[in-house]
């Protein structure tokens, strides 16, 4: 059985079907998400992470369309997420949603189960039991948690041990702009419990691929987070980035922005809205920044911590 640990790179699906963030419909279609599935088997990548909440289900429909016509056989895993909505007060509300997620996927059992992030009035003791029913039933075969801070990991880690059960990963925004997980205490507590951590925007959205300047902004609510004034303040960085991939004879900013993340022992999953997406950021794998490159990007992007 695959490991977490196993993987260097998957995709992140946030994008396939959602209009409101990412313009799905607009600037790209069914066609060229299909595409992108198709060339990340090809290039042998086959962990996919969506979630119920992504287009509202749809990006969970895509991948169950795209399994089903998988004629190859390939190993696909499918990491989903559990919203603890405030409405869900029940494990069995947990247990419902896992079923329309399978269903949506055409599945039979999940690769991994995540909670989304930390969501009141449930306590995450209550979810961590749920998820260790699912789990005892066959329906799962890893659980992780999402946007848990240090505290919040250890609980459910301590749960699940209860359980006897493992906690698999802890999905968390990481990237060349927002180290926060180096300073909070997240990723030492995952490192000392063999917990593996996805870095989720390990481009920053888009940003670390160079594309993005105050003059050529982002547009959309993508704009919000990233306004042209806070663009300015990675330009630096960008710098840095490029001229390291310049003497890799030309290694693209993504995919030095991953391949800094892989150096970290994190597993990014770059979010891919076509083929040519999927190519690029797969050129991150199969060598190795050097420490000395490490550390200029470790100095360079120190100051423009985001908050
Ligand atoms: N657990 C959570 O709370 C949470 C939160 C956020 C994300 N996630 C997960 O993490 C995944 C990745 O994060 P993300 O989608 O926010 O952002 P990301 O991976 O940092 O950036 C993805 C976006 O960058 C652009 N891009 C990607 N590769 C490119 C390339 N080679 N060249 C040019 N542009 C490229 C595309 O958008 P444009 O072409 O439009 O620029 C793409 O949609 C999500 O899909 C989701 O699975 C989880």
């Amino acid at each position: 059985m695959k490991d977490l640990f196993d993987l260097k790179i998957g995709i992140g699906t946030w994008a396939w079907g959602d209009r409101l963030i990412w313009s799905y419909g607009n600037a790209y279609s069914m066609t060229d998400i299909q595409e992108a599935f198709q060339a990340s088997l090809d290039l042998g990548l086959t962990f996919f992470d969506t979630a119920e909440v992504y287009g509202h289900g749809l990006s969970e429909k895509m991948l169950g369309t795209f399994i089903e016509g998988n004629q190859q056989n390939h190993d696909i895993l499918i990491a989903s997420k559990f919203m603890p909505f405030p409405w869900r007060l029940s494990k069995t509300s947990l247990l419902r949603a896992l079923e329309n997620s399978l269903k949506r996927l055409n599945l039979q059992k999940l690769f991994l189960y995540q909670i989304h992030m930390p969501l009141p009035p449930i306590s995450i003791r209550t979810w961590m039991d749920a998820l260790a029913d699912v789990y005892h039933s066959g329906l799962i075969e890893n659980i992780g948690v999402s946007n848990f801070d240090a505290e919040q990991t250890k609980i459910a880690y301590e749960r699940l041990k209860f359980h006897g059960i493992r906690l698999a990963s802890n999905q968390v925004e990481y990237n060349l702009i927002n180290r926060n997980i180096e300073k909070n205490g997240v990723k030492e507590i995952c490192d000392d419990l063999n917990i593996r951590v996805i870095a989720y925007s390990p481009l920053a959205m888009g940003i670390l691929t160079g594309k993005y300047s105050s003059e050529a902004p982002l547009s959309g609510p993508r704009a919000r987070k990233y306004p042209p004034r806070r663009l300015e303040k990675f330009q630096p960085l960008l710098k840095v980035i490029k001229k390291i991939g310049n003497a890799y004879d030309g290694k693209s900013p993504s995919q030095i922005a991953l391949n800094w993340l892989i150096s970290k022992g994190v597993l990014p999953i770059p979010g891919a809205k076509n083929q040519t997406q999927v190519i690029l950021n797969t050129g991150a794998l199969g060598w190795h920044l050097k420490e000395s490159e490490l550390a200029e990007l470790d100095e360079v992007s120190n100051g423009i911590y985001l908050d």
